[in-house]
């Protein structure tokens, strides 16, 4: 990918320092880490700052209910209803039991909002209804293509399980998507410290050091120019 594709800021403070200015167009990108890392945060964090500068935005939930999403956004100063009733966001609850629906139900939103940014909350969730691990993998790639089809930049999660050693729940997530972020919630003598690396960003260079982040009241916080010092 040349560098010079166009970059969407993910608006998340302090990451788009640590991959070159942005993620490129068009790509799908992993957030991935064990429960309570604010892979949540962070993309609904994602959608908020995209659509508040006219790039309108689709967040497909798997798991907690949009309205729960949204009343914890509130807290942290994002306020979606606005937006919703503008058409610039769509949150959308899928029960993904009827797994072959879920190409039909992210392109129909997308084209809904005219979506620029998606996020699909989570793998980890749709995974568990889908048959074996390849037809997972097909599933991501066809889901990758269908977001790239309709330009959108996207984000995809990915929950790993405690003492899990690989990047993903099923493993075969972060071979699909272009990029991968991963947030750590570790431990460092008495108390847990959170922390985020940028695994793989595929076309540009990226920070290879791990970084210490926050969640505060505006929402997930990166300090790029420090390094985060904890046992893995
Ligand atoms: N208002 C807040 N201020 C500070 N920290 C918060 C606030 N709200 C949530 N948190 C932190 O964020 C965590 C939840 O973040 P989030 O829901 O994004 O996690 P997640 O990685 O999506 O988890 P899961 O895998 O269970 O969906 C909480 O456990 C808490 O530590
Ligand atoms: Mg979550």
């Amino acid at each position: 990918m040349p560098e010079d594709d166009k970059r969407i800021q993910t608006g998340v403070r302090g990451v788009d320092e640590l991959i070159g200015g942005g993620l490129f167009e068009d790509t799908l990108t992993l957030v991935t880490g064990t429960t309570g890392t604010g892979k949540t945060i962070f993309s609904t964090q994602f959608i908020y700052e995209g659509a508040k500068k006219g790039e309108p935005g689709v967040y497909v939930s798997f798991e907690e209910p949009p309205e729960n999403i949204k009343a914890h956004a509130l807290k942290f100063g994002w306020d979606f209803s606005k937006l919703e009733k503008e058409g610039k966001v769509v949150f959308v609850r899928y029960d993904p039991y009827h797994i072959e629906d879920v190409y039909e139900l992210i392109e129909s939103n997308i084209k809904k909002v005219g979506a620029k940014r998606v996020v699909i909350d989570s793998i980890s969730a749709l995974g568990l209804y889908v048959r074996d691990v390849p037809e997972l993998r097909r599933m991501i790639f066809n889901i990758s293509l269908l977001l790239r089809k309709l330009k959108c930049t996207s984000i995809l999660i990915s929950e790993i399980l405690p003492l899990q050693k690989s990047l993903s729940r099923f493993g075969v997530e972060e071979f699909v998507t272009d990029g991968v972020i991963v947030l750590y919630y570790l431990r460092s003598d008495s108390q847990y410290s959170r922390s985020l690396t940028v695994w793989k960003m595929r076309g540009t260079e990226h920070s290879q050091k791990l970084h210490p982040y926050k969640i505060d009241k505006g929402g997930v916080v990166v300090y790029p120019k420090e390094e985060a010092f904890v046992k893995m």
